[in-house]
């Protein structure tokens, strides 16, 4: 499965400082509710003087969590200082981070739910209290020490807001799940990025991309770069719609964005288990993939299309996925 296309989750070559992300919200596509509520909240702590809020924003990868949060920074002229839940081993290290912050800084935890518990409790009286207790030796003669800590803003970034404790989730004044991006915001998303990346796209060109990219700006970005090397070859540079259905054609990416991976695992469902229900660990042994990749990256896709529904047995792949596949639905499906 190494260097699929279609995944939505973070590669190399999507590096950190691409100029494709966005730097303020006007930049940023689609979002609207979002955007708009993120703007009076930032317009009003700056009015204030105040720092913003934790922020807890969630949804499948992909979706521009990690560009929001470096634009909130911007936009209140903070600090973005980055790490993510892993990262963070022992308490030391987030109390490391969070003394060294100034007044207003934006502290980013990707992947937040995979904190560990004693990491989490520093987190409380840090984001309730903006004070964190340090504590020396054990038993009878450990001291503590409280430390003030400057008012920051505490951004988390999860794929899986259910796999956040109550309290830490609790503790977030603004928690914000991102959604799917419609054709049309993807295909504006492409036209910015060819502009930015000087590729010759026309709209309709952009528009077959956007309609293949899986609801998923970084499967669009990534998408209008592999096409780019087609349309230089097949149709003098130019992205036009046929260059573009041939590109995604050839690379296995059918017109709803499905590719390879996808049909086998629905395929593989109805063939052998009648289109379910089959449970989760079973489709992983199957394809050969890790339950949580599917659960975070191919099912919230096949999901929003209809093709495939989580039951209490398992899932179940639905009428819609057998008809695009072209395999007789038998009625069959048991709930
Ligand atoms: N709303 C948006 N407008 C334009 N480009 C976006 C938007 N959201 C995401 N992107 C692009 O998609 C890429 C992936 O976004 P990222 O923030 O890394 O996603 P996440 O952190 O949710 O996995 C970014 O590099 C950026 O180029
Ligand atoms: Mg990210």
């Amino acid at each position: 499965m190494e260097n699929r296309i279609m995944t939505s989750e973070y590669l190399p070559e999507d590096d950190r400082d691409n100029p494709l992300r966005p730097k303020v919200l006007s930049e940023y596509i689609g979002q609207n509710k979002i955007k708009e509520n993120l703007s009076v909240f930032i317009s009003a702590a700056k009015l204030r003087k105040e720092s913003l809020d934790h922020v807890l924003l969630y949804g499948p990868p992909g979706l521009g969590k990690t560009t929001l949060a470096g634009i909130i920074a911007n936009e209140m002229g903070v600090n973005f200082r980055i790490t993510s839940g892993p990262a963070i081993e022992r308490p030391g290290d987030l109390a490391a981070m969070l003394t060294n912050l100034e007044e207003g800084d934006v502290l980013f935890i990707d992947e937040i739910h995979r904190l560990s518990r004693m990491v989490e409790e520093i987190l409380y009286p840090a984001m309730e209290d903006f004070a964190i207790d340090i504590v020396n030796g054990k038993g009878q003669g450990a001291t503590s020490i409280h430390l003030p800590l400057p008012h920051f803003t505490l951004i988390g970034a999860t794929t899986r807001a259910g796999q956040l404790s109550a309290p830490l989730r609790d503790r977030f004044g603004v928690v914000l799940r991102l959604e799917m991006y419609s054709p049309e915001e993807l295909a504006c998303i492409v036209n910015r990025s060819s502009r930015i990346l000087h590729i010759d796209c026309n709209q309709d060109g952009s528009l077959e991309i956007a309609a293949r990219a899986r609801g998923t700006p970084r499967i669009a970005n990534r998408l209008l770069k592999r096409v780019r090397d087609f349309a230089q070859i097949m149709s003098g540079g130019t992205i036009t719609k046929d260059a573009a259905r041939q590109a995604l054609d050839r690379l296995e990416i059918d017109e709803l964005g499905l590719d390879m991976v996808d049909r086998r695992m629905l395929e593989s469902m109805i063939k052998h288990y009648d289109g379910g229900p089959v449970g989760l660990d079973t489709i992983a042994a199957v394809i050969g993939e890790e339950s949580v990749t599917i659960e975070d990256v191919y099912e919230p896709y096949l999901m929003q299309l209809g093709f495939l529904s989580r039951t209490p047995r398992g899932r179940v792949v639905l009428p819609a996925a057998y008809n695009h596949l072209g395999i007789e639905y038998n009625g069959q499906m048991m709930l």
